[in-house]
Formats: structure tokens, sequence, C-alpha cells
């Protein structure tokens, strides 16, 4: 191992090298972004902010280093050109990917569709562990590196900037948000104010056309999931042809809302949490155009949600499942992806004549085609006359990169009403090689050590 401290004349500035395990060398080189805690990255010296990494004594890549994370050492900034002089012009560079990422969001026009949105979506726009949100005037703005920390004010200086260059709005301290989210760190912190004087606030914003109160200061959770938003803008067709939806796992009721302002009559939505639905009939209140007569809620597992809504004969055209990775009802935890086995024989039931489900599941540690390949795997074990279409991920303000799964990590399919499932199914793996690959070695053991992710819930 090697670790080269160049001074340069009478110049401060100081070149971190070290070489880094051939695994983070290739997985770099393919395209993830990280480099994780192992025999090689615990030697990075504390003090180093910026780490060269070095593959075959050639410097390939200039790094982020985060000495405190139990997990991700250093994220990469940049695999090319002069290192040095990129540490030189470290800020500059900031802001200029800043710039690149508000642009993006301009010119998609998503203010005219909503007023919350990731202005900034961390490795997907290059600014790595760095998530800024923009909630009709309030920016929250996540770290899951404490790399970010060391440049605090400079981040808030630029977004204050930029936001006003970008979009011409004003942003004040009182307005500012800041949450550390690194992953394994135990507590839960809420997002503070940069202005001291400030612990709390409640907020509302519009997503198509429909109001929501967040909370900002009070909760881990702010009240609504930003990064589904684009998944909701796309499923709007779906929720325009529902008479009747439910809403699994409702959290406080984006699903439902949004079938009930694109005119479903019967709504129902299953949260285990009574104050999140609580916090749903909040959210009906604030919309004069939605009856509250046409909505539900059953503060209830899902589980047991299903069987009574089965022995009431209950129907719906659109039912969304949209589970944490792994949760507990009081008594027993279980995997999201594991508990579809049970719990999809029992929502196609629950469907009408052409109804329709979207299943997700939101971990990086299974892939779009492993949930695919889970969910046939089903259709066929239980004989289910479903199949699988329309795959919903990230996309517009959260983009993700193609060779980072941990990036990835929001996934769900439209099952759709099937009479010959399996030559559906035949097709698809004809079309895109979709079958179970059990020769690969399992997820942890391919990377030999525990990686945490931005967005699992
Ligand atoms: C990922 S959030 C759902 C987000 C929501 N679909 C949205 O887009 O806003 C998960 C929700 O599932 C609820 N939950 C967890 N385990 C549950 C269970 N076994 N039965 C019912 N709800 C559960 C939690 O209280 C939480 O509100």
């Amino acid at each position: 191992m090697t670790r080269f401290n160049n001074n340069y004349g009478n110049s401060r500035s100081r070149l971190s090298t070290y070489e880094i395990h051939p695994t983070s060398v290739k997985m770099i080189q393919q395209g993830n972004p990280w480099v994780t805690l192992d025999e090689y990255s615990e030697k990075f010296q504390p003090n180093d902010k910026f780490i060269v990494a070095m593959s075959n004594q050639r410097q390939f890549a200039l790094l982020l280093h985060d000495p405190q994370h139990k997990s991700v050492r250093a994220r990469l900034w940049s695999k090319s050109g002069n290192f040095e002089k990129q540490i030189k012009s470290f800020k500059a560079d900031f802001t200029k990917r800043v710039d690149e990422a508000f642009r993006l969001r301009k010119d998609q026009k998503l203010l005219e569709k909503r007023n919350n949105f990731y202005l900034i979506f961390g490795e997907g726009d290059n600014l790595p562990g760095l998530f800024v949100q923009y909630l009709n005037g309030e920016v929250l703005v996540q770290h899951y590196t404490h790399f970010w920390d060391k440049y605090e004010n400079f981040v808030l200086e630029t977004l204050m900037k930029k936001i006003r260059d970008v979009f011409n709005l004003d942003l004040y301290k009182t307005n500012i948000w800041k949450q550390m989210r690194v992953d394994g760190e135990g507590f839960k912190e809420s997002p503070k104010c940069f202005d001291p004087n400030l612990s709390f606030k409640n907020i509302e914003i519009q997503e198509f056309g429909v109001k929501y109160k967040l909370n900002l200061g009070s909760h881990y959770d702010i009240g609504l999931y930003t990064d589904m938003a684009s998944v909701r803008g796309k499923l709007e067709p779906h929720f325009k042809a529902s008479e009747s939806v439910l809403n699994l796992y409702s959290y406080s009721g984006a699903f439902s809302l949004f079938g009930l302002k694109n005119g479903a009559k019967d709504v129902v939505s299953v949260d285990l949490s009574e104050k999140y639905l609580e916090w749903l009939d909040e959210n009906i209140k604030l919309n004069e155009d939605i009856d509250p007569k046409n909505h539900k809620s059953m503060v209830s597992s899902v589980s047991d949600a299903i069987d009574k809504l089965t022995s009431d004969k209950k129907k719906f055209d659109l039912i969304i499942c949209d589970p944490p990775s792994s949760s507990s009802d009081g008594n027993k935890r279980t995997n999201a992806l594991k508990e579809y086995e049970k719990s999809l024989p029992k929502i196609e039931k629950l469907l009408t004549e052409n109804g329709k489900a979207v299943v997700f599941l939101n971990t990086h540690k299974v892939n779009r085609r492993k949930f695919q390949v889970k969910l046939h795997d089903i259709i066929k074990d239980k004989g289910l006359k479903l199949k699988t279409s329309t795959f919903y991920g990230l996309n517009e303000d959260c983009p993700s990169m193609p060779k980072f799964p941990e990036g990835s990590y929001l996934k769900g399919f439209l099952l759709e009403k099937c009479e010959n499932p399996l030559e559906e199914i035949e097709k698809i793996q004809k079309s895109t090689g979709n079958r179970p690959q059990h020769k690969k070695k399992p997820y942890k053991k391919r990377y030999n050590k525990k990686r945490p992710v931005n967005g699992n819930r």
C-alpha cells in the first residue's frame, strides 16, 4: 500500500494518493462510484479531504473522503483530467455541477406540474451523497456523507445563489433545512433549519393539482416521498381509468389522494400507523374538491386488511402496493419480496375483471430483473392470471446511473390481467433474457462488504 504526500513549492496543496482495492478499481471503471470500507480504504488518513485513487501506480480517480462513514469511505468526483487542478478548482466545479442540475430541472418544466421536486439527486447528478429537495419555497438539503459538512456554508450560499440565477427565486436561511441521513448511524435526525430560531414548520405543497401538508423539523420523514412524484405522474392514466383504488402501505396517502383527485369514488387506504392515517385525513381536508365520503382508512396490517376486504367481497380497479423493504406488524418481521408470495394471490382476487395492480419494491438489493423474475415465479407457482407490463423506476428529477444499483432502489411493475400468463412470461423471457441467474453469487458475497443505500425505506 502506498501513500504519497506531495508538497508543491510554497503552495499548501497536497495530493494524497492511495492504491485502492482491485474490486473498487473495477467497480469504479464499470460505473459504480463508491469505495467501501476494506483493508485498503481503512488506511486513508482521516485528515485527507480528497483521495486520489491509484491503480497499477497510475492515478485514475479523484474521490471525496468520508473517514467517519461506517461503510462508504469515498465517493467518486472525477475519473479523468488533472486531479491536482481539480482539487484546487473544487468549489468552482461544484458550482458548475449545481448549475447543470438546476438547469436540467428547469428544462423539465417541473414547476408547471408540481412544486415538490429534487433539485439535486446525489450521484445521479454527479454530486455524490448530496440530495436537495425543493418544497414550495423551502429547500431541504440532505447529506448522505459527512464530506459535505466541511462545506456546509459554501453549499448553502451556492444553493441560494443558483436558485436565484436559474429559477429567479429568493431563498433565505429561514427557508433552508438540513438533515443528516448517513446510513447505519442509528439515530434518525429530523431536518434542522439554518435559522436556529425556527424548530419546525408546516408547509403545503401541490403535486399534480393535489395539496399535501408537509412538516419540516418534527419528524425524520417529511410526509411525502418526493422520489415517487414522477412515478405518480406516469401512473395518471391508470388512476383516471379507476373508479375504485386500494392503497396498501398508504403512509400519508399520496396515492389515495391522487386517485380521489382523478375521480375515484371508492378509495381504501391501509397502514399500520394511525398517526399517518390521521395525516392522510388532514391532507384530504386540504383539498376542497375531494369528497371525504369517497375515502376509507383501515388502521391494520396489510395482511389482515387484505383478508378482511376479501371476506367482505370487495373489488378494486386499481391496487397500489408500496411496502417498505422490510417491515414488522409488531409480531413478525417480513421481507417485501418474500411477502409478495403470500399477498399477490390475494391481491389478484381483489381485482375487478379488468383491474390492475402496481407492485413496488424499495430496495437496491434486488434489481429490476430479479424482481420481475420473482413476480413471474409467483405467477407460475400460484397459477395467477396476471402478467407484468410497464416498469416504473426513478426518473425525471431523480436520475440514476446504470451500473450503480444502490442508486436505483425504487422499482415497480404494472400487473395486468392475462388469460395465458405462461406464454406472456416466455415472451418476456425471450425478449429480455430474464431468467433467474442461479450461478451468480449472491449480492453480499460479490461485494463482500455491507453497502448502504441512498433512498431505501
Ligand atoms: C414506504 S412507506 C409507503 C409510502 C407511500 N406508498 C407513499 O408513496 O407515500 C411504508 C408505509 O408502510 C407502513 N407499514 C409498514 N409495515 C406495514 C404493515 N405490515 N402493514 C401495513 N402498513 C405497514 C408504514 O407505516 C409506512 O407508512
